[in-house]
């Protein structure tokens, strides 16, 4: 088994928030921006493996690895390795005007994992929302062309044009004013709420006839459209997978007129499905990819990568300061040797067996709804009513809170979806221990139907 921790399932000994937590809490609250989203008091101290260990003294399973950021645990030996020795090398030279080496060998990994057919080319960035930003505004320059289809339910993160293109909760929008013009959002397939009735393999075809019939004959023509963007498995809206022929369809209707293919792999991305990239279950060649969060094992990395014949824009027309920094690259080679060295294996393989103890949970608890998603990024739902399927984010809210209080951490997703997306590392008896606290907290939930 690969693993860095030396505990391997969590303690809690004190009432939670324990009172130095309590003290961290007050403290932030007087300092802290009040837009963060903290669903439950976690205060961590200290971390390794899949154990986060609080302020008090309490370790936590992390089954939220950060939002699915800390794809080999947390402290990989090996990546604190190699970040502390590149801090003592060279920590920044700013690789928009002068060269190092980490950059193109980085970019030569990540180029390995794309489809062969094609030559690609490297962008690095800091955060997923300056990969989506910088996707716009290449799909733009190259194809000449401005408008962007992207889907409700996505979350491709906060910054005006990324804001502009994530359909996810109107609360991330309200009141910042008018975003990026000539975008249009259409539904995502939604198996579970498929209007129409289809499965988990066939639900979408409505959408494709939506985009041909209805908005390129009455918005606007396919010639004008620079790029369709969307996530191959929705994170933030619900951890829904696409149908893998929804997005063959995508890849055929964007070929067909020229359209720049988007992937937001930002949550999906880097093995957590089984796969290097949600998409790769599709077999699909995309003309853009996003990557961050799993990328680096926490340090901020984020990349979008294009086909060399779409990454053909000018000296001057895109750069940054900080993106592609020695230190968070010497991060993000030592998390992608270990992705490929084995955990990626390990995702598919927990995921499988966590999918066993698991898939029949809408049978065995009346609040469980639907359980989806590939490898080790599964969504469950809660709902009020199993018949009807109303939403209830109260009683998610509810399965989450008691999980912390057991020890275990999750994170809600959607509006009454839970995600369960831990480090990449964890193995059955931790997958075990997960399952026991999420069986105890949905049934304790379940009293107050
Ligand atoms: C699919 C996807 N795209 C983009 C983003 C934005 O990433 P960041 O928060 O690093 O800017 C996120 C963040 O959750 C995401 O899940």
């Amino acid at each position: 088994m690969i693993t860095a921790t030396e505990t391997k399932l969590p303690k809690i000994k004190t009432a939670l928030p324990g009172p130095k937590a309590k003290e961290v809490i007050a403290y932030d609250a007087k300092y802290m921006s009040p837009s963060l989203t903290r669903d439950y008091p976690l205060v961590a101290e200290r971390a390794s493996g899949a154990i986060v260990e609080d302020a008090d003294g309490n370790t936590f399973l992390d089954f939220a690895a950060g939002i699915a950021v800390c794809s080999t645990g947390h402290c990989h030996p090996k990546v604190v390795e190699a970040i502390q020795k590149q801090a003592a090398e060279l920590i920044h030279i700013a690789g928009t005007d002068f060269y190092h080496r980490h950059m193109p060998e980085f970019a030569e990994k990540l180029v390995s994992t794309m489809p062969k057919s094609e030559k690609w080319k490297v962008f690095f960035g800091n955060s997923g929302t300056e990969a989506v930003e910088g996707a716009i505004k290449l799909a733009r320059y190259h194809t000449k062309r401005d408008k962007l289809i992207a889907f409700y339910g996505c979350f491709h993160g906060r910054t005006l044009g990324s804001l502009s293109l994530t359909a996810s909760k109107s609360t991330q929008r309200r009141n910042f004013g008018t975003l990026l013009g000539g975008v249009e959002h259409i539904p995502y397939p939604y198996a579970y709420r498929c209007a129409l009735g289809h499965t988990k393999e066939t639900c979408g075809g409505e959408i494709i006839e939506l985009l041909e019939q209805q908005i390129f004959k009455r918005l606007f023509a396919p010639e004008e459209v620079a790029a369709i963007i969307v996530e191959p498995v929705q994170g933030e809206g619900g951890f829904i997978p696409a149908p893998l022929f929804f997005l063959q369809e995508l890849q055929r209707i964007c070929n067909k007129h020229g359209i720049m293919l988007i992937l937001d792999e930002v949550q999906a991305g880097m093995g957590r499905t089984g796969k290097w990239w949600a998409y790769d279950h599709a077999g699909i060649t995309p003309d853009i990819v996003l990557t961050a969060k799993g990328i680096a094992s926490g340090m901020p990395v984020a990349a979008f990568i294009a086909k060399e014949s779409v990454m053909n824009w000018k000296v001057g027309s895109h750069g940054t300061t900080y993106g592609g920094n020695p230190v968070c690259l010497a991060a993000a080679t030592a998390t992608f040797d270990l992705i490929e060295g084995g955990l990626m294996a390990n995702a598919e393989k927990v995921g499988n067996y966590i999918f066993s103890k698991i898939s029949d949970w809408p049978k065995r608890f009346k609040i469980v709804g639907d359980v989806r998603g590939k490898g080790l990024m599964i969504g469950v739902e809660i709902v009020r009513d199993q018949r009807t399927k109303e939403r209830a984010p109260d009683l998610r809210d509810a399965v989450v809170d008691n999980a912390f209080h057991r020890g275990l951490l999750t994170l809600g997703s959607g509006e009454n979806s839970i995600r369960i997306s831990p480090p990449l590392i964890i193995d059955e008896e931790q997958a075990d221990c997960a399952i026991r606290i999420m069986e105890e907290s949905i049934r304790e939930a379940e009293k107050a139907v």
